[in-house]
């Protein structure tokens, strides 16, 4: 958006000439904007006022109305220039091109459910990506699988034991989280149980094809799943390289922890100590096995090395805020610069309607049950809303889908939310279904009006307090999305997104569009505009646009 601060401060320096202007102060009940001239009477041996006054008469800036009053310099911003420069710098907003971003987000984990407390991660992670995108930055998206670890041997075994071909066909992941499950109990009760798990985890480590291969059809069940919840989501990842890509990798890193003379040995462990107020970071366990953050060191190097990122993020629950703590210390005890270069961007916990979501013992709430319960009901109010609609259950997908996901993104990622369905699908409400709506009630008005390119109007005409409240607010929607990129936050964008419509909505019940002449046409013109950035914003946060509802 035009910068008018900088525009007000430039010109009133020219016309003060030498003095400080300190803060240009935006808007309060008397003007836009507005300088104090109290301060430079002492200099001037003048009277604030006729500082203002002398000042007001001399500048001259287009489309602002510079006014002295009571020893402050006013500034009004001319609202038919205000829309002409909004809806003519509609130049690429580019911000952030030459910037490369990699976005660790979702990293499901291997023969695990997707369930609900996945959500989070997936659609903030996802909304991030679109929204760098966006902004004109290379993005990496990163699905840091799950797929290492002593638990997987254990798979192995309860499939060799308990398990069967075509139930494992048929049933894909249901059977691997029931087998998973009768393994850990199982193994609680038997130590030989156990024992034959790790026999296998040693196999999968030594690349036994066997147990490789079973392992990849695991990974490949759990894959398939997760990519139809990803369809559903618009969602797409460019890396699916998981844990145990960085395996071999990890002997690397403690080659450079003790070159440092960072790496300690302790009761037979590979450890890092690090400040007092952290425990220290566990390496390699006193049997040889890798850790958790052995691993994510060694793929925290291979990112910096293949993608050169500005930024690295990991968009992982609060939960793991210890965990991303130790790794950012550990690479900048190793002197690494780019260390601070990498965000963990956590948030809080999701319920659904008061349920418990645990995953323990096979008691789990599958995300793609809340989308298809939340796409049922949302095609009962289509049906009720609009029967005629054509393509009903596609409308339906993209508006139940929709409801879960902006419900998601609505609040501060920070906050720990309690979803409820019923809310998330009001059409009325905060929702990603009021958004949609609108964003259809904006296309139907102009296809019924045929008006579909955006024209030269009189800008004169948007000026009334409905109409300019909507063109503020696009006006610097572009910077909105900057700052939600900023933050790391796609509630800005959502947030926006509902003042958007709101602000539309008053418009369109105080102001009749269709009131011909050049009036109909200036307002047809915001119609269009309003819906497109609708549709923008929509995508940004993960949402398709119906052109109907
Ligand atoms: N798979 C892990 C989990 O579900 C999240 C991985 C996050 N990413 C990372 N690089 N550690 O808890």
């Amino acid at each position: 958006m035009f910068d008018y601060k900088t525009l007000i401060y430039n010109s009133a320096k020219d016309v003060l000439d030498g003095l400080e202007i300190g803060d240009v102060t935006a808007s309060d009940a008397f003007c836009d904007y507005c300088i104090p001239c109290f301060k430079f009477a002492k200099v001037l041996r003048k009277a604030p006022a006729m500082i203002a006054a002398d000042a007001a008469a001399k500048i001259k800036i287009d489309g602002i109305k510079a006014e002295a009053l009571n020893g402050y310099l006013n500034f009004t911003i001319e609202r038919d220039a205000f829309v002409r420069r909004a809806f003519e710098d509609s130049g690429e907003y580019k911000p952030l091109s030459g910037k490369t971003v990699c976005i660790d987000y979702s990293s499901v984990n291997i023969a695990k459910p997707f369930h609900i407390g996945h959500l989070m991660t997936t659609v903030i992670g996802g909304s991030l990506c679109k929204i760098f995108k966006y902004l004109g930055a290379e993005v990496v998206g990163i699905n840091h699988l799950g797929d290492w670890g002593t638990q997987f041997g254990g798979l192995i075994s309860a499939f060799r034991n308990w398990g069967d071909e075509d139930r494992l066909n048929a049933r894909g992941l249901d059977e691997l989280l029931e087998l998973y499950v009768r393994y850990h109990s199982e193994a609680e009760k038997d130590e030989k149980v156990a024992a034959e798990a790790r026999e296998w985890s040693k196999k999968i480590e030594s690349g036994d094809p066997y147990a490789v291969g079973l392992f990849e059809r695991f990974k490949a069940i759990t894959l398939e799943q997760a990519k139809k919840v990803y369809k559903r989501l618009n969602i797409e990842f460019d890396s699916y390289l998981g844990e145990s890509f960085y395996v071999d990798k990890v002997p690397a890193v403690e080659k450079k922890l003790e070159q440092k003379g960072l790496l300690k040995i302790s009761d037979g462990a590979e450890i890092v100590e690090l400040s007092d107020d952290m425990p220290p970071a566990l390496i390699r366990r006193s049997d040889g096995a890798s850790l958790y953050i052995a691993r994510d060191l060694a793929a925290a190097y291979y990112r910096h090395e293949n993608y050169n990122f500005d930024k690295c993020l990991y968009v992982v629950a609060s939960h793991q805020a210890l965990h991303f703590k130790q790794l950012f210390k550990v690479l900048e005890l190793l002197g690494e610069k780019w260390a601070g270069d990498m965000i963990h961007v956590s948030f809080g916990m999701v319920s659904v309607e008061g349920m418990a979501l645990s995953t323990r013992k096979g008691n789990v709430l599958y995300l793609s049950d809340v989308l298809d319960s939340a796409v049922e009901k949302a095609a009962a109010i289509i049906a009720e809303r609009n029967p005629d609609l054509n393509d009903k259950s596609r409308v339906a997908e993209s508006v139940g889908v929709g409801a879960v996901v902006f419900g998601a993104l609505y609040d501060g990622r920070q906050k720990d939310k309690n979803f409820s369905l019923e809310a998330a699908l009001n059409f009325d409400g905060e929702t990603g279904p009021y958004v949609q709506y609108t964003h259809a009630r904006c296309r139907s008005v102009l296809s019924k009006a045929g008006y579909s390119k955006s024209q030269k109007v009189d800008y004169s005409l948007l000026t009334d307090d409905e109409a300019y409240d909507v063109v503020k607010l696009l006006a610097d929607f572009d910077e909105n999305i900057l700052s939600a990129a900023v933050k790391y936050e796609p509630s800005v964008v959502s947030r926006r997104l509902v003042k958007i419509c709101q602000a539309f909505n008053r418009f369109y019940n105080a102001d009749r569009i269709m009131c011909g002449g050049e009036t109909e046409k200036a307002r047809l013109e915001l119609t269009l505009r309003v819906a497109d950035a609708l549709k923008c914003g929509l995508m940004l946060v993960l949402l398709d646009a119906p052109e109907k509802m």
